[in-house]
């Protein structure tokens, strides 16, 4: 009896579960550096980038099957013609509430190696695409949920199997889903094409005048010009110098008054408080409004913010400080440094038929 009921196991098993046994041989990615002013990208060695991975995970990226009502999904707050934004303030989830964030570009995502999020209380791709799916305010939807559908579904096991390898359907998990999702994402990359590029890399004339000047104003480059301060903390390839600073965008008696305490709920340091992520300003023409929680609608707020130096704070970083003091940045270097903003827009990647809706 005891081996007849083995027996019968090891058929249900068989049958039920559609053991594959077609040969795993996934396409590695090798990601291409935009240009030699960007750092190498560090990819997890458990999730390394393959065609078949990136092709899910793009799937899963632009499928509503991720919400509670099947309405939206990660491409809602990340849409591509906003370098991966969704040109709201504060993002609205599925039940039409807001959150109290601004959505974040996505483009060379995979470049950040300290931390994800605004507050980062992420450390890595892999871990913060779990995260939006069960967020209340954002999907409201339970793991569990989908994986029971993705499972059921006629095309996505075919497609986890030939990205991860797996035998049955009953392999599939939330961490396979994200680690589709994360190599996706680590495919969003620069060009390297923007006149900013064609500039650092020693095409001098491809800048007009008031451009030019805006790149030494931004980046201290000219002793003719005053310091904007800019380039101090939005630095690099990324324009991003990867830290959490307090820009002095809020006035704030103590450091316990913020209203949105950012990185000082991560590190639980009362001094980090008031302290977000010095975002990327590639495409920045492109991802307004601005800030953590979107209080500047324009490019020229975000300017008029910076030349009057902000607001003190004791954490407020003492580059704002200096802005504060010197106030030095006249109407037409302000404009200067906008005008070379706009040489960081990516036009290509924008329009990059890679990075589009699969299901269109
Ligand atoms: C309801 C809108 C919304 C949805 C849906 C959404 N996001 Fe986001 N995303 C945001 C907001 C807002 C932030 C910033 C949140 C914060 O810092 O607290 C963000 C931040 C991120 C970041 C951090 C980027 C960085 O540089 O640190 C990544 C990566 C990301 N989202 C990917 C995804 C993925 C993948 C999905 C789908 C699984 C998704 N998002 C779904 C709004 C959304
Ligand atoms: C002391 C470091 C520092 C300096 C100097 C600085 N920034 Fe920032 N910048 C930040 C931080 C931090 C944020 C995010 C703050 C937040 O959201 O609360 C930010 C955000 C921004 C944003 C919003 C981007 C977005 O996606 O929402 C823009 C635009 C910007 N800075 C442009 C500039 C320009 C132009 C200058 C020079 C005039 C400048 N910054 C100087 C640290 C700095």
């Amino acid at each position: 009896m005891k081996q007849f009921l083995i027996v019968l196991f090891l058929f249900s098993l068989l049958f039920s579960c559609k053991k594959d046994e077609r040969p795993y041989v996934p396409t590695p990615v090798v990601i291409k550096k935009p240009n030699k002013i960007y750092a190498d990208m560090i990819i997890p060695a458990d999730n390394p980038i393959t065609e078949e991975g990136v092709l899910l995970g793009r799937r899963l990226f632009y499928d509503p099957i991720l919400s509670s009502d099947s309405t939206m999904g990660c491409f809602s707050c990340h849409k591509q013609e906003f370098a991966f934004t969704d040109g709201l303030a504060m993002s609205k989830g599925v039940t039409g509430e807001f959150g109290k964030r601004s959505s974040m570009s996505l483009v060379d995502v995979g470049f950040f190696d300290n931390s994800l999020f605004w507050d980062g209380r992420s450390p890595v791709l892999e871990d913060q695409a779990l995260r939006p799916v069960e967020d209340p305010i954002e999907l409201h939807q339970k793991w569990p949920n989908i994986v029971v559908k993705l499972k059921r579904h006629p095309t996505y096991p075919d497609y986890f199997r030939k990205a991860f390898g797996i035998k049955y359907t009953s392999e599939i998990t939330k961490e396979l889903a994200a680690k589709a999702i994360a190599q996706f994402e680590r495919t969003i990359v620069s060009t390297g094409v923007t006149k900013y590029d064609q500039y650092r890399n020693g095409n001098v004339d491809v800048f007009d005048d008031d451009e030019l000047d805006g790149y030494y104003l931004f980046f201290n480059a000219s002793s003719f010009l005053p310091d904007a301060q800019c380039g101090h903390c939005h630095s690099g390839a990324l324009l991003s110098d990867n830290r959490y600073l307090n820009n002095g965008i809020d006035t704030v008696v103590t450091l316990e008054d913020f209203k949105d305490k950012g990185y000082g709920v991560t590190t639980g340091n009362v001094n980090d408080n008031g302290r977000f992520r010095v975002p990327t300003l590639r495409n920045v023409m492109l991802t307004a409004p601005y800030m953590h929680d979107g209080r500047f609608k324009t490019i020229d707020e975000v300017m008029d913010h910076y030349i009057s130096g902000g607001h003190y704070a004791t954490n407020v970083d003492p580059i704002m400080n200096q802005l504060r003091a010197q106030k030095k940045i006249s109407k037409i270097q302000r404009n200067q440094v906008i005008a070379f903003l706009k040489t960081l827009t990516d036009t290509a990647l924008i329009n990059n038929p890679a990075y589009k809706n699969p299901f269109k």
